[in-house]
């Protein structure tokens, strides 16, 4: 059963196991001849994951032209349109930074194959990964209120769960929280800095992924990830969707998450209370 949880030591850990995970399934896919759809996330628990993931493919014999990438989610201005490229908080200019720009033109990794949620058109974006065979891998990160992409929390009351779970990609307002802590962690504090909207993919898309590997590194991610073990799905917990998904893993820098031991210690009264069902008369 899914999540498959992975207690990493520490950040390093994280990023390098991550990172080992993405390069199997491109290069797996690669060496089938299949062309590979990645969905890619962003955030300060992304950036080490990146530098580690270049690092192993310009070592690789690869050849990414037949790669696509298409990122979660990038922030829509006043205009209704992506910010610019050249904007700090931009996620466009992130994945270059810190990813495209990395990459040995060795490899051939095309740019036209590079997609992100457009604001002008966001549903366009489903049916085109649909069109082209759906996402191999998914990389997520974790809001501290638990939001995957820019899915944010929504009321049991306002959605079901299963209306939640077939969200498409849309234009989202960001929550409070979320506006604050990017604030802090990319825009040195300031809130007026942080745009008020994203795009984002959809729960559904997201979901449909056949592989999906989700990273955690901040001591503020233990309690959604808490209730994520908890195991209830609810569209107050977007992250709680991968329970239940056919190949999902959550790889977790305990020194920082620290959820191990507990974690550990509620699966050995979990196994031992099944032990005693099975053995009841
Ligand atoms: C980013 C994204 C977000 C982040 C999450 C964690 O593309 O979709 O869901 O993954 O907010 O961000 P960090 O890593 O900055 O804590």
């Amino acid at each position: 059963m899914t999540p498959r949880w992975i207690w990493a030591e520490d950040y390093e850990a994280m990023s390098l196991a991550g990172a080992e995970r993405a390069f199997s399934a491109i290069r797996r896919r690669l060496r089938e001849r299949r062309p590979m759809l990645l969905g890619l996330a962003t955030g300060n628990t992304m950036l080490r994951f990146y530098e580690c993931l270049a690092t192993v493919l310009n070592q690789s014999e690869l050849d990414l032209s037949c790669l696509r990438t298409v990122n979660l989610d990038e922030y829509v201005g006043a205009d209704g349109r992506w910010i610019p490229e050249g904007h700090p908080l931009s996620y466009r200019g992130y994945m270059q930074k810190h990813f495209f720009g990395r990459l040995d033109p060795r490899l051939k990794m095309d740019r036209g194959n590079i997609h992100f949620p457009d604001p002008e058109r966001p549903a366009a974006i489903d049916e085109w990964i649909r069109d082209v065979g759906g996402l191999d891998f998914q990389l997520l990160g974790i809001g501290f209120n638990g939001h995957i992409g820019f899915n944010e929390p929504m009321g049991e009351a306002t959605i079901s769960a299963e209306a939640f779970a077939k969200l498409p990609s849309r234009v989202v307002g960001l929550e409070a929280l979320t506006i604050e802590t990017n604030a802090r962690l990319t825009a040195g504090g300031d809130r007026s800095g942080v745009p008020r909207r994203a795009a984002t993919l959809g729960m559904g898309t997201i979901l449909a992924a056949r592989e999906i590997v989700l990273l955690a590194c901040f001591p503020q991610q233990r309690d959604p990830l808490r209730r994520v073990w908890g195991g209830r799905v609810t569209p107050e917990l977007p992250a709680s969707y991968l329970t239940g998904h056919a190949d999902a893993t959550i790889i977790c820098a305990d020194d920082q998450v620290r959820l191990r031991d507990e974690v550990q210690a509620s699966q050995v009264a979990r196994d031992s209370l099944a032990a005693t069902g099975r053995e009841a008369p």
